[in-house]
């Protein structure tokens, strides 16, 4: 297994050596290697087994590193990181030739971001190239919000995690593009609509899927957990397959429909924040439960909610 620790010095060693490292950042952890080296991203894509057609997120320390990365930096660029980072939220912008074309599959645009997390803004200090960074899970599966959630899934194939604690937002970020100068933004994430839209106006919002190649990493079928995972409306009215062993995730209050042992409330105190937080750890969680089907409740469809059920959605979906 990967040894797990917060020493700097060690990360950055192995970061320098042409390896991976798990780094934390505020939304989930990243599987982190150096941006400019495409032998060293090549590992990302093998560790993950990630098609290569599914491009990389680049993480730097902040607005000024930007400027060395991409060709074009729009305005209302510049506005959504001065107003939001270091925060949960990556631009698509133009990339210069110094980005290797393995980090964007070939695309001419490279995905930025400056993420919000003390240790990992302290390692980013301590390198002299940006990290190109995706979500430290295999392919397909639920995002790492801890260390341990790392460690169990890639840990055999990586030799350093940084422990940072668990993730404070626990959604991924939220990816805005332009296409002829007019913002859009891809994937719901850790920063809302709304909050984007009050900084540089109203936004296109064309979220991926298999049929929009521009960001083919959001295909329907992501974030998934093992378990077959349905998606209701509301428990309370859904139909439940009384003759299989069932369980559920529930929004902020048990369902009498179901055994409260195999039900995982997201947030007791009826709060987006603390359910975006622990949806993750709860998709993991539904794995080892003894149950054959998981049922999960949508939840209010605001802010950041918007985000969990897009997450939730692409979790049901086989
Ligand atoms: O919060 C996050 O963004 C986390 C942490 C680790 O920073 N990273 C993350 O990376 O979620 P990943 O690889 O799981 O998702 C990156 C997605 C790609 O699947 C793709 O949809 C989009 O970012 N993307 C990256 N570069 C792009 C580009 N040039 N054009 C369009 N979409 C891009
Ligand atoms: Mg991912």
């Amino acid at each position: 297994m990967a040894s797990i620790g917060i020493d700097l010095i060690a990360a950055a060693q192995h970061l320098k050596n042409g390896d991976c490292v798990g780094i934390p950042t505020e939304t989930v952890y990243g599987l982190a290697a150096n941006a400019l080296d495409a032998n060293a991203c090549l590992k990302i894509f093998e560790i993950k087994e990630r098609p290569t057609f599914d491009p990389l997120i680049v993480h730097v320390k902040d607005i000024a590193e930007i400027e060395k990365y991409v060709s074009v930096f729009p305005n209302q660029a510049k506005l959504l990181f001065e107003r939001f980072s270091p925060g949960p939220i990556t631009v698509v912008l133009p990339k210069k030739s110094i980005i290797p074309d393995i980090v964007t599959s070939g695309l001419d645009t490279v995905g930025m971001r400056i993420p919000n997390h003390t240790l990992t803004q302290q390692l980013l200090n301590s390198l002299d190239f940006p990290l190109a960074a995706p979500s430290a899970n295999p392919f397909g599966y639920v995002s790492p919000t801890q260390a341990q959630h790392v460690n169990a899934q890639l840990g055999q194939k990586i030799k350093y995690i940084l422990d940072g604690g668990e993730c404070k937002v626990g959604i991924e970020s939220t990816i805005v593009g332009f296409e002829n100068n007019h913002p859009v933004i891809y994937r719901l994430g850790g920063l809302t609509i709304e909050e984007i839209e009050h900084v540089i106006g109203s936004c296109k919002v064309q979220l991926n899927n298999s049929s929009n190649p521009v960001a083919p990493g959001q295909i329907a079928s992501h974030y998934a957990p093992k378990k077959k995972l349905v998606l209701v409306d509301s428990l309370q009215d859904a139909q439940i397959d009384v003759t299989k062993k069932v369980g559920a995730i529930v929004y902020k209050s048990y369902s009498d429909k179901i055994e409260k042992k195999n039900q995982l409330i997201l947030t007791p105190g009826n709060n987006l924040q603390e359910a975006g937080k622990n949806l993750f750890n709860f998709l993991r969680k539904i794995d080892e439960l003894d149950v054959d089907i998981v049922y999960a409740e949508k939840v209010p469809n605001d802010g950041i909610g918007k985000a969990i059920n897009d997450r939730l959605f692409r979790a049901s979906t086989k």
